[in-house]
């Protein structure tokens, strides 16, 4: 029985750190944070730079006619618009419109790129974060961020 109710805790723990990493407005765990802060040092930081504050101003001699800069992933530029999904989705794929941004598949696992969202969602503040994904365009808080630019 008490091997049962262990079974059952386990699974729901699963359960729960599964769901976490959706929209719900709420802190990322620590945990999890702390994993993509490392993994985000290791491998993103380099374009968008500390705790994703962009990279800016892009040094002249990458300036070129169509250089696509990293964005900031903090709350000043859109990485909040979109739901977890896509952001793991952006890290496994890279961008291949502008192929600058290189995907990740193979180097990082999906478990990883969501520690590593995690990690960025920890950079937004409160408000923000409660208008992340779809809502961010209803959202006073998202509104008020983006006339902010
Ligand atoms: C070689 C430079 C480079 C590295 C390294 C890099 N990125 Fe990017 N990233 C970019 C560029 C450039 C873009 C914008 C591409 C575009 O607009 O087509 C981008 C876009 C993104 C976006 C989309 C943001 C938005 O607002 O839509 C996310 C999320 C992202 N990167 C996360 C990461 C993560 C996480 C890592 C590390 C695993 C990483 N990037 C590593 C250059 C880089």
């Amino acid at each position: 029985m008490s091997r049962v109710r262990l079974l059952m805790t386990l699974f729901l723990l699963v359960a729960v750190s599964a769901c976490a990493d959706a929209e719900t407005g709420k802190k990322p765990d620590p945990t999890s944070v702390a994993q993509g802060k490392a993994l985000y040092q290791q491998n993103c930081q380099k374009c968008h730079q500390k705790e994703g504050e962009g990279e800016k101003p892009v040094p002249a001699y990458i300036r070129q006619l169509g250089f696509v800069a990293a964005m900031p992933l903090d709350e000043t530029s859109h990485a909040w618009h979109h739901g977890d999904r896509q952001m793991v989705q952006t890290i496994l794929n890279g961008t291949p419109s502008t192929k600058r941004m290189p995907a990740w598949k193979g180097k990082i696992s999906e478990q990883e790129a969501k520690y590593i969202v995690a990690y960025i969602k920890s950079l937004w503040p409160p408000e923000i974060l409660a208008c992340q994904g779809p809502k961010h365009m209803t959202c006073k808080a998202g509104r008020n961020q983006m006339m902010r630019k």
